[in-house]
């Protein structure tokens, strides 16, 4: 008689799986040979491991009854809510937030500081619901997210370089930076998985390297064709040129309080995740790929 000792695939429910943190990570689980029910808002191509169910947190998807884990990797505060309203008794959660929840709890912008106490009290909720459920959580904190060529802000950067063949920064933008790949946040989230000492923890999870705002954004012209010029202008002329890219609709969103923090250092301790589960960062030298450029 043949015994199988196969024991059978661990399944995960994620949210927010189309995202750039999300995608990353249903990449590792499906390459881990994990069975994965996804949800997305749009319908969405299964294959043999991975289920899309459509709906969204506040209307979910009927969801199967009880995953190994549930991973957050889209808004925490609709994240905690749906949790707060499901029994999953002894599910692992592991739920992305933000560095934003240290940081911006202080900023000039009003918006800002709403978004800083919402995920400071969604994580809150999720450790609290966790507890009641005799559930392990873990809240990830990423820093600047970069790799997968969706964010907002480097690549952002990179298509308005490409486009003008040069791009401004004021002076004053020499405040530290950490941005962080997404495959790294990925690796994380399922480094933390079997790891005791991250149980109830929030770690912040910044990239591998510090550079100065500057020094970043150098770097993203250095990976584009034809090399765009990083040009210094005094922070009066830098508000100045926000407002007329503004006014042109080529910026948004790019609020006084944005350009105030590139001159403050945004520098965080990863020695907590280093130590409970290897969290090993690379540095920052993106490919265009990596900031949504095609060749
Ligand atoms: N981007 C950054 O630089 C950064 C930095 C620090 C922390 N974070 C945090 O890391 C997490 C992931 O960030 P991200 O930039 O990869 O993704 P994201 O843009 O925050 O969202 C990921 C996905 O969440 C889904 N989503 C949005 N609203 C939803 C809702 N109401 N119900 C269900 N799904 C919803 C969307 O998928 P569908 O369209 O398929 O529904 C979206 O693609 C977030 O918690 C974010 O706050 C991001």
């Amino acid at each position: 008689m043949h015994i199988s000792t196969n024991s059978p695939a661990r399944s995960a429910v994620v949210f927010g799986a189309s995202g750039q943190i999300g995608a990353a990570l249903l990449q590792r689980l499906l390459a881990a040979g994990w069975q994965v029910h996804a949800v997305s808002r749009q319908a969405r191509q299964d294959t043999a491991a991975l289920q899309w169910l459509q709906g969204d947190l506040d209307n979910p998807p009927p969801l199967p009854a009880r995953p190994d884990v549930v991973f957050s990797c889209g808004p925490l505060d609709a994240f905690a809510r749906w949790y707060q309203r499901h029994a999953l008794v002894g599910v692992r959660v592991i739920a992305f937030s933000s560095t934003s929840v240290l940081v911006k709890h202080t900023s000039p912008d009003p918006a800002e500081r709403d978004l800083a106490v919402r995920l400071a009290s969604a994580e809150h909720a999720v450790f609290a619901h966790a507890r009641d459920q005799q559930a392990d959580a873990t809240i990830l904190r990423p820093t600047l997210v970069w790799g997968a060529g969706m964010d907002r802000s480097l690549s952002r950067i990179a298509a308005l370089a490409r486009h003008w063949g040069w791009f401004v920064l004021p002076r004053s933008a020499q405040g530290a930076r950490q941005p962080v790949h997404v495959d790294d946040l990925a690796a994380a989230a399922l480094a933390v998985l079997d790891c005791r000492a991250a149980h109830g923890q929030n770690y912040a999870l910044a990239g591998g390297q510090v550079l100065s705002y500057w020094q970043m954004v150098q770097r993203v012209l250095l990976a584009l064709p034809r090399r765009p010029r990083l040009l210094p202008v005094p922070d009066w002329l830098f508000r100045a040129l926000v407002v007329l890219a503004r006014r042109s609709g080529l910026l948004h969103g790019f609020g006084s309080a944005v350009q105030a923090r590139m001159a403050q250092d945004l520098v965080f301790d990863i020695e907590p995740a280093r130590r409970d589960f290897g969290y090993a960062p690379r540095g920052f030298s993106p490919t265009p790929a990596e900031l949504g450029l095609t060749q």
